[in-house]
């Protein structure tokens, strides 16, 4: 989220739905801010990607797109771009399109709250919003662990799906392999964010063969380019927890924290505090929260979300506890 007005003030303001619907109306018309969960600096990264970058080579390929915000602001920049234009290429757009009731938290100040049920297809809204652009756009509707890629090379791979080992493994073992190396950029809109661990240690273990391209201020987003050809156990493995060790993780996120704005650390942080949260190793958790404080990481963000989940669980371990004895 891009921060036009003091992040406390927002959090009032989100309290408070009439307040916060109006705000996100006020402030998309003026900075004309697409309807998304991507910040307005994100969407304009896209564009000028899209207009100034491109270079014709491979496809562009959104995964988890949702309204759009992306797949658009993509397509708006590489309709002006010859390269993209002469090559005749789309930019493929992949979702379930299958509406989940988290989403409506996004949806503040749209003409579109409320309109779609749990379980409901919202494709025909995605074209809707992307019609101006239909020629160059094109939705895959289906689940990523199950659908395929077609083969071509892929320039831009932009990542918004892994929100599972299984998610994460797909999307490795699909597309990673058609990433030109020197040329292809991959925009992780999930890097600082912290429900999303695998990322962090998945980079880290490419580390050798990706550099960070551009840290989107005022995003979750972290842009990498591919230096080098990806060997092929390494886009074959199965991953999971079990596939790194102690050391792995503790170098994976000291990486990470040492080349991430100042902005994005107790995010990044946070993600690995999530780690053992996730395998419900609450002692863990809380050794390494701790660890972070005593490093430097400040208390602010999804390092306050950390904490919470973890005084959460603590307490429903002890209520267990209680009820047992
Ligand atoms: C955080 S939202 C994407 C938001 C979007 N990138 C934006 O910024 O506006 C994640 C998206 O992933 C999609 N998704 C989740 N699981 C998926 C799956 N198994 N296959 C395809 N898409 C999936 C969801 O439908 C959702 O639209």
């Amino acid at each position: 989220m891009s921060s036009l007005i003091p992040q406390k003030l927002r959090q009032a303001l989100r309290r408070n739905s009439i307040m916060h619907g109006a705000y996100m109306r006020l402030k998309r018309r003026f900075t004309s801010q697409l309807v998304g969960m991507t910040s307005k600096a994100e969407q304009d990264f896209c564009t000028r990607y899209g207009r100034e970058i491109y270079s014709g080579e491979g496809d562009v390929v959104d995964l988890g797109c949702w309204l759009g915000s992306t797949t658009i602001t993509l397509a708006r920049g590489l309709s002006e771009n010859n390269a993209f234009v002469r090559a005749g290429r789309t930019v493929h757009a992949y979702d379930l399109f299958v509406w989940s009731d988290w989403m409506n938290e996004s949806l503040a100040g749209t003409g579109i709250s409320g309109r779609f049920a749990e379980g409901e297809s919202f494709l025909a809204e995605f074209e809707r919003r992307s019609a101006r652009y239909s020629e160059h756009i094109e939705p895959h509707a289906g689940d990523l662990t199950k659908i395929r890629w077609n083969g071509g090379p892929i320039e831009f791979l932009l990542v918004d799906a892994m929100k599972n080992w299984d998610l994460t493994n797909a999307i490795i073992h699909d597309f990673y392999p058609y990433l030109i190396p020197g040329k292809s950029l991959v925009m992780h809109q999930d890097f600082a964010f912290w429900l999303v661990p695998w990322i962090h240690v998945l980079q880290w273990r490419l580390r050798d063969h990706f550099e960070i391209y551009d840290d989107i201020q005022g995003s979750t987003s972290l842009v990498f380019k591919l230096t080098s050809p990806i060997p092929v156990e390494l886009l074959t493995e199965k991953y999971s927890y079990k596939r790194f060790s102690r050391q792995d993780l503790n170098s994976a996120y000291e990486y990470f924290l040492d080349r991430v704005s100042p902005a994005k650390r107790p995010n990044v942080a946070a993600a690995k505090v999530l780690w053992f949260l996730d395998q419900n190793d609450v002692s863990e958790a809380g050794k390494v929260l701790n660890d972070l404080i005593q490093q430097g990481i400040p208390l602010t963000d999804e390092m306050l979300a950390a904490r919470e989940m973890l005084e959460s669980r603590k307490s429903a371990a002890e209520d267990l506890v209680d009820r047992v004895l």
